[in-house]
């Protein structure tokens, strides 16, 4: 087709679309296109910020590797993963789901662990924390002999794949549930974390005045045959940044109680002084059990990566 006017254009590219056999990519990319040329349109996007973008673009491609993920990241820092996550749980966005994000630092490998045993591996900073996690289906039953790897981050933030001083799989571990549809397990309380800034993402956070802060949470995997594998996480109720993750990822189902418990009987006699309790419930609901991709897949060496935290500022 000979373009005669900008409307020409995506004419041209629809009509091309439309040779591909496969209906799913036809439905995506003419939405795709439809779209990103109203956009343009809409914005009368300039030469320059065209340009801008296309490096934007290739500099998330450059700055990923096998130990990050600066795509994951920007979509995160946009909402586009949440908002995947949440249209494709809870009856395909219809009600409230305990499904969460995946994150960059599931495992796989993480070594079985009894119920009640601790997930602290090497001498790791931070209080004890007991955790009871119950798994139910949609009818509020439990379901017992669910898989459940869990992880998280040191009460320093620090993941044990991103710090060689933490032995490897400290703060990891899989579970099963047992009858009651239930695991429990000791760890210490994790702290909230930055993410990195280094790249487009930290741009795109300084042009808007925002923190690149996580609030403090514990990863869930679950998986049963018969069962969509859900990925949650657990965010602190008492952490001072629920309301601005720079993720978008906490929502009402996960905010989870992290009980403080000043001196008095915990679960285990060697803690004498502060520890914490957390209990939550997790709904599974039918459907293709399936393990993601591993966003990783072993341990950094040498010094942890100097983390750089940007304060929440007013810039209008
Ligand atoms: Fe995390």
């Amino acid at each position: 087709m000979i373009i005669e006017t900008h409307s020409d254009v995506t004419e041209a590219v629809l009509s091309e679309i439309e040779r591909a056999p496969d209906e799913r990519f036809r439905a995506i990319m003419a939405a795709a296109v439809k779209h990103l040329h109203a956009f343009v349109r809409e914005t009368r996007l300039t030469e320059a910020e065209f340009q801008k973008a296309c490096a934007y673009i290739a500099t998330l491609g450059q700055l990923s590797n096998a130990s990050h993920n600066e795509v994951v990241l920007i979509a995160g820092s946009l909402g586009v993963s949440s908002l995947v996550c949440l249209l494709n749980n809870g009856g395909k966005g219809q009600r409230q789901t305990t499904a969460n994000l995946l994150g960059p630092f599931w495992r796989t490998g993480s070594p079985p662990t009894a119920n009640g045993a601790s997930i602290v591996r090497s001498p790791t900073r931070g209080d004890p924390i007991f955790v009871t996690a119950t798994v139910r289906d949609l009818d509020g039953q439990p379901v017992a002999d669910a898989e459940v790897d869990v992880w998280h981050a040191s009460g320093e933030g620090v993941y044990e794949n991103q710090d060689s001083a933490q032995a490897d799989m400290n703060l990891r571990g899989k579970f099963r549930t047992d009858a009651k549809g239930q695991i429990t397990f000791r760890s210490v309380k994790p702290a909230g974390y930055p993410i990195r800034v280094n790249g487009p993402v930290g741009e795109l956070l300084r042009a808007q005045g925002r923190h690149n802060l996580r609030p403090a949470h514990i990863h869930f995997l679950i998986y049963k045959p018969g069962f969509k594998t859900q990925f949650s996480q657990v965010y602190s109720s008492d952490d001072p940044n629920l309301e601005t993750d720079a993720q978008f990822g906490v929502t009402r189902a996960l905010l989870g109680r992290y009980v403080r418990h000043d001196g008095e009987p915990a679960p285990a006699s060697d803690v004498k002084e502060t520890w914490y309790s957390l209990e939550h419930e997790f709904v599974i609901e039918p459907g293709e059990a399936k393990l993601p991709r591993p966003p990783i897949t072993g341990k950094a060496s040498g010094e942890p990566p100097v983390s750089v935290v940007l304060e929440r500022i007013d810039l209008r």
